[in-house]
């Protein structure tokens, strides 16, 4: 099945691997993996959380060494093993999740500063660069502000800044890793278009992402993981979504519509026409025991900052806050917390995790205050509660002790998720629980979203995927320009209905 594909079109792999195997610990991350690239095309990468994705990124730019066997042909050269730098020197770049950027720096720095490194005499000509950046940028058909500092400008336009850097080394092939997992719809177009740039360009890129609309939508070859192994290579044309789905976790799903009445349970939180100056204004609404209400509406409409106002993040002007009929003021998250909140943040970045520490302290940080109310946290107690947690939510880890970062994006998630319910809340508030994270993961998610629903939790899921809270709210509301402008019931409309009045 390798290959197949090249053969067919009849064109030579830029880039071509064999035998890649890659062990951490006991966990063998990938397992006799091969993997080849087109010049020019766009090549997704799929796979669940945990899958390899990431790993054989890393072994393609020389982050990690693969184990011994391994052959990687790149260009007409064939190497065992690259190191980061001649990864570069081949014109290999990578896009990281976290862009490796430096704020402080003005975007011309970021963009061209690799062009003047090691230059004698260590006088940076600052035109210079910024020629270098405006044209890598021109490149991408956008204009920014090069003299501006990075910081400046909103995490879209940061990724723009890393491509663009990627760009001038004369890179043939790209590799980014979930580019859209923090992006409005809107960016995410815009980024799509810069990747088919490239690749009209003759410039390869190797894409990952989770929303599998979009792999269909931009690639043109598709290489599916499963469990470090490599389930296959497809043509894009002719997939489906459940297909894929199917390819990368042996099952299928099926989406079914949630909402039930719960009108009769007791109110656990009450708003009342709070606001807060160009953010959110007049806002009302109720949510029961049991319930999930299902908040939507494009990025930017306020919701988040909502959601931090009731966790007693951020203060509203005006406006009631009930909690079990009681008024409340938060002065800040720990208030929040011991009255029974518990907020899962968007931040796909940090989840609000310690990422040096271990999975087990960053799963019982948010309860200790609850659990060590009886005394000390012994060292066996917490490790019996957070193997609880784990088995509960299906994550897959190696040890307690072994740190967050050792797992992947969607496991962390799991963790952040336990490490709120662990804190026994009321209310629970998950800002986009599913960025990054696949699709058996995410059906995971949100079955224990259901369960906690069921247990008289109320949830309120905020979401800019419309399906999400179409299939797993009993209630939604869309928010649009920091006001709440219509309300829906899954069960008396359409999917599209909800679509129809987010994206008019
Ligand atoms: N540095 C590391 N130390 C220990 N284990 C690791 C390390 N990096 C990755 N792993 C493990 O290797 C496996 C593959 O991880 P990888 O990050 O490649 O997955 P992924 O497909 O990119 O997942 P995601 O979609 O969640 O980003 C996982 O089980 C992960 O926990
Ligand atoms: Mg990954």
């Amino acid at each position: 099945m390798i290959g197949r594909a090249s053969v067919e079109s009849g064109q030579k792999p830029l880039l071509s691997l064999r035998n890649i195997n890659m062990t951490f610990g006991g966990v063998k991350a990938l397992k006799n993996v091969s993997f080849d690239v087109l010049p020019g095309e766009v090549h997704c990468l799929a796979g669940e959380n945990g899958s390899g994705k990431s790993t054989l990124i890393k072994i393609i730019t020389g982050v990690y060494r693969p184990q011994d066997g391994a052959v990687i042909e790149y260009d007409g050269q064939t190497y065992s093993h690259m190191s980061p730098v001649t990864a570069q020197a081949a014109g290999i770049q990578v896009i990281w999740q976290d862009l490796a950027l430096f704020p402080e720096m003005t975007v011309a720095e970021n963009i061209a500063f690799q062009t003047v490194l090691g230059r004698w005499p260590r006088i940076v000509n600052y035109n210079s660069m910024r020629e270098t950046a405006e044209r890598a940028l021109a490149r991408l058909g956008v204009t920014l502000d090069v003299d501006r500092p990075l910081k400046d400008y909103p995490i879209a336009q940061r990724q723009i800044v890393a491509i663009a850097r990627a760009l001038i080394g004369e890179a043939k092939l790209v590799f980014m890793d979930e580019p859209t997992a923090s992006l409005t719809q809107s960016e995410t177009d815009h980024l799509l278009d810069i990747v088919r740039t490239l690749s009209a360009s003759g410039v390869a890129v190797v894409f990952v992402s989770h929303r599998l609309a979009e792999v269909l939508e931009i690639s043109s070859r598709l290489t599916v993981l499963r469990d470090g192994a490599l389930v296959g290579v497809y043509p894009t044309t002719g997939m489906t979504q459940s297909r894929i789905t199917e390819l990368m976790t042996g099952k299928t799903f099926d989406q079914t519509i949630r909402a039930r009445d719960v009108s009769a349970n007791p109110i656990v939180l009450e708003v009342e026409g709070l606001s807060r100056r160009g953010q959110f204004e007049d806002i009302s609404f109720t949510v029961r025991r049991g319930e999930t209400l299902g908040i939507t509406g494009l990025l930017g409409a306020g919701r988040t900052e909502l959601a931090l106002s009731l966790f007693g993040m951020l203060k509203p002007r005006s406006g009631t806050v009930k909690l079990e009929g009681k008024p409340v003021h938060f002065s800040s998250n720990r208030d929040a917390i011991a009255a029974g909140i518990a907020y899962l943040s968007e931040d796909r970045l940090s989840l609000g995790l310690i990422q040096p520490q271990s999975i087990a302290d960053n799963l019982v940080i948010a309860s200790l205050d609850r659990i060590m109310a009886g005394g000390l946290l012994s060292d066996g107690s917490k490790r019996a509660l957070v193997a609880q947690w784990i088995a509960d939510l299906g994550v897959k880890i190696g040890q307690q002790s072994d740190a967050i970062s050792t797992l992947s994006g969607g496991n962390q998630q799991r963790i952040a998720i336990a490490k709120w319910l662990a804190t026994d809340p009321k209310l629970l508030i998950l800002d986009a629980p599913t960025v990054g994270v696949d699709v058996g993961a995410r059906a995971g998610i949100f079955d224990i979203v259901a369960k906690l629903a069921d247990s008289g939790l109320a949830i309120i899921l905020i979401s800019d995927e419309v399906p999400e809270v179409y299939f797993n709210a009993d209630r939604v509301l869309h928010m649009a320009q920091g006001r709440i402008i219509n309300q829906f019931t899954p069960s008396d409309c359409a999917l599209q209905d909800i679509e129809a009045a987010v994206y008019a």
